[in-house]
């Protein structure tokens, strides 16, 4: 089945399928990964979704047991059965369960994560705008990212994507934050993770041109008055010149 969305997805014939826990299909002009998952023995405990091109299509909330969308819109196309993600998660926690075994429990090495933060659209004071803070190589799966604003924690208009994978089988998260740019409000994206001694803090505020201070203004404008005055007198002397009789023919020709 999933190999034949991949070849409905990508009409390119130069295909390699990957398998991890389903069944993930590369093709060559589109990425199409149906039924990435991951268990782990810590929370979250598992992980089933589909992605294209690299974003999120859905992830199965297993708890619920039900298909979440990122945009309503897929939903419309097609429909995701939740129950398949769930034993696919199923089978991944028990074969996690003989690796652990296998391994003597040896432990994930935590990675240190890479913060970036930046605005949706080009900022407008005033112009409702969306802060986005991507997560990169993230592993293991297991991290806290939230906002503050001038110090202080923001709950309201944050969303974040599922745990989207990456070819080095690290993870990339991404978390937005709505917000409305101002010149006072600055912006923080905390982060935690194992990989990290303490929460990373990647700060942000608005570039707002610096107001030009008074004196800056007074030289400016002395400046552009003195240029102006030197002008006016030097090209009255020119024309000055250039009247007075013989003035012209004088630079002109031989006499
Ligand atoms: C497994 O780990 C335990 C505790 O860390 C240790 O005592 C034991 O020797 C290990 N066994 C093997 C086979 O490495
Ligand atoms: C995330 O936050 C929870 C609740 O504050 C905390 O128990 C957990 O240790 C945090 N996770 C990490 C990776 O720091």
């Amino acid at each position: 089945m999933a190999l034949n969305r991949a070849l409905i997805w990508g009409a390119l014939a130069l295909t390699t399928v990957l398998s991890r826990c389903g069944g993930e299909d590369i093709v060559a002009d589109h990425i199409a990964a149906y039924g990435v998952c991951f268990s782990q023995s810590y929370s979250p405990s598992g992980q089933y979704t589909h992605e294209f091109d690299g974003d999120e299509e859905f992830y199965v909330d297993l708890e619920k047991r039900e298909t979440v969308w990122q945009l309503p819109m897929f939903s419309e196309v097609r429909g995701f059965d939740p129950q398949s993600g769930l034993t696919t998660v199923a089978t991944a926690r028990y074969n996690l369960d003989l690796l652990i075994k296998s391994s003597n429990s040896t432990a994930a090495i935590n990675e240190v994560p890479e913060v970036t933060v930046f605005p949706k659209a080009p900022v407008e004071l005033g112009q409702p705008n969306t802060l986005i803070c991507a997560v990169d190589n993230i592993f293991p799966p297991v991290i806290n990212i939230s906002w503050l604003s001038n110090g202080h924690s923001v709950t309201q208009g944050v969303s974040e994507t599922s745990f989207l994978s990456k070819s080095d089988d690290s993870f990339l998260k991404i978390s937005y934050l709505t917000f409305l740019p101002s010149a006072d409000d600055v912006y923080d994206c905390k982060v935690e993770h194992w990989g990290l001694d303490q929460p990373l803090l990647k700060h942000w505020e608005p570039e707002i041109p610096a107001p030009m201070s008074e004196l800056t203004e007074t030289v400016v404008c002395a400046l552009g008055l003195a240029v102006g005055l030197v002008g006016i007198v030097t090209g009255t002397v020119f024309i000055i010149q250039g009247l007075r009789p013989g003035g012209a023919s004088r630079h002109q020709g031989p006499l």
